[in-house]
């Protein structure tokens, strides 16, 4: 049996994989498509929404420093998935890395965390998706009741405990949001490169535009303090405020390693995949920063604890016909990183059931439409309960927590290949290798220690269940082990 755990799927097999077209996709990306990929998945709830959060809650105008401390841990983990996806260029992301270093069990439990990380920030940022378009629809007097688009939970901060929210039923909006876009992946609507350039241009225009805009309009007085002193207790502002900041905004980045799941659409992976995803990581980055600063610069960061920050900013400065666009701009971006997860996930399944660890219902596709649907639909319909129930700030740290476990395994994935197979060729390298990795592995466990205790909590009951489904149904289906039993 441990034989079997640690199992590791041939290297040789997924590189003859993801040689052959053997599902079918389309060779259709570029470099530059995969970069505008990366920037679909990753900028949106982050920037347009708990911006506001970190600010106001943590660490007021040095978010500046979480924001580049986040942005560390992901350019190391970023540097270890180019090596990997140019290696391996499979879909499966880190499921199928972490299988074919470490063996089926682990991976299984990346597989499984992978789930936290695509499916749950669907939800999180279908939340914010909500608060963005209600605002709009409100400057254009159409009004919701409240009961409708809150959650009914809520987490008291301060006593660290989940709460009944005053009023709220459920977000209705997050849900329908969640409901439209897995019409469309189920009916073959093809996240077309061109629909998705569509929408990253109108994001990085609105982005840009607040930049360049805000920059006339910051105040000094702003930013004095600039680190807030610290409020008596541990992450509330001061540098701990800082670390905690990082952790939570680390959501912001997520999304890079969505470009690792088009592999096998990508017409040059081994070239393009690293450049896809660090550039895409690079772009966002400054972006983010420069946001940061204009952001803190105009409004007192006091100011910010709401759920559409940088609309609080635009009409602070009265900039009367930036606010539309802006909210605008936020509903676009937020769409596509929604669209981009619920595509991800159907697919980690995918491959999961065509290892054999999941059911075959999971790979099932639909005859006419030639989409997962089964998987699709049922991402689907966890990602609404999870969008009406929960609010942003819950689901979001969950989706961290998960998201650096994934990063930390691809950071140790590298140690372990170095080691196991040192002259396989690699199109990329990960430079000061096994420091970068080593780092990587170091700053992503750091984060997730500056995470509430639900998050752990939740997780630990999540892997849990991971683990009675793999020794209940995976063991025992897993491909590789029946093809070593036929033997
Ligand atoms: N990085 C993505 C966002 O901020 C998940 O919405």
């Amino acid at each position: 049996m441990t034989n079997q755990l640690f199992k590791v799927k041939p290297f040789n097999q997924l590189q003859a994989e993801a040689k052959s077209d053997s599902h079918g996709f389309k060779r259709a990306l570029s470099a530059t498509n995969l970069i505008t990929l990366g920037i679909g998945a990753i900028i949106g709830a982050g920037i347009f929404v708990l911006t506001g959060e970190v600010s106001a809650n943590y660490a007021g105008p040095a978010i500046i420093l979480s924001f580049l401390i986040a942005a560390l841990a992901c350019a190391a983990a970023g540097l270890c998935y180019a090596e990997l996806t140019s290696m391996i260029p499979i879909s499966g992301s880190a499921y199928t890395y972490a299988y074919a270093t470490i063996g089926e069990f682990f991976g299984w439990i990346i597989g499984w965390v992978l789930i936290v990380e695509y499916l749950f920030a669907a939800s999180t940022v279908s939340v914010g998706w909500s608060g963005y378009v209600v605002s709009l629809l409100g400057n254009m007097g159409i009004h919701f009741s409240d009961a409708l688009t809150t959650a009914p939970i809520i987490y008291n901060d301060v006593t660290g405990a989940f709460e009944k929210s005053v009023g709220g039923i459920m977000n209705l909006p997050a849900m329908f949001i969640i409901f439209l876009v897995t019409i469309l992946l189920v009916t073959g609507v093809k996240e077309s490169a061109r629909f998705n350039n569509v929408i990253v241009f109108i994001k990085l225009f609105v982005i840009i535009t607040f930049i360049l805009v805000g920059l006339f309009f910051m105040k000094k007085a702003n930013w004095h303090p600039f680190i807030p002193e610290n409020q008596g207790s541990f992450g509330k502002f001061g540098f701990s405020g800082i670390l905690r900041g990082a952790a939570v905004i680390f959501f912001a980045y997520i999304g890079f390693d969505a470009v690792s799941t088009a592999a096998q659409e990508s017409k040059n992976p081994q070239r393009d995949l690293p450049i896809g995803i660090l550039g895409s990581l690079a772009i966002c980055t400054i972006l983010y920063i420069l946001v940061a600063l204009v952001l803190t610069g105009i409004v007192p960061y006091t100011q910010l604890g709401v759920p559409d920050p940088i609309a609080v900013g635009v009409d602070a400065i009265g900039v009367k016909w930036l606010s539309p666009l802006v909210k605008i701009g936020a509903v676009a971006g937020l769409s596509s990183v929604i669209l981009v997860m619920l595509l991800g996930q159907p697919r980690i399944f995918f491959v999961m059931a065509k290892d054999g660890l999941l059911p075959p219902v999971f790979a099932k596709m639909h005859p006419k439409f030639g989409t997962p649907y089964m998987a699709t639909i049922i991402v689907g319909v966890l990602a609404m309960v999870l969008a009406g129930l929960f609010p942003i700030g819950v689901l979001s740290k969950l989706v961290s927590l998960g998201t650096l476990l994934a990063f930390s395994s691809i950071c140790l994935a590298i140690l372990i290949l170095r080691k196991k197979q040192p002259d396989t060729h690699r199109p990329f390298k990960t430079p000061w290798s096994p420091f970068i990795p080593i780092f990587g592995i170091v700053c992503c466990l750091g984060v997730t220690t500056f995470l509430n205790l639900y998050a752990w909590i939740a997780m630990g009951i999540w892997l849990c269940i991971g683990l009675v489904v793999y020794f209940s149904y995976g063991k025992n289906h897993s491909t590789l082990n029946q093809a070593s039993l036929a033997k």
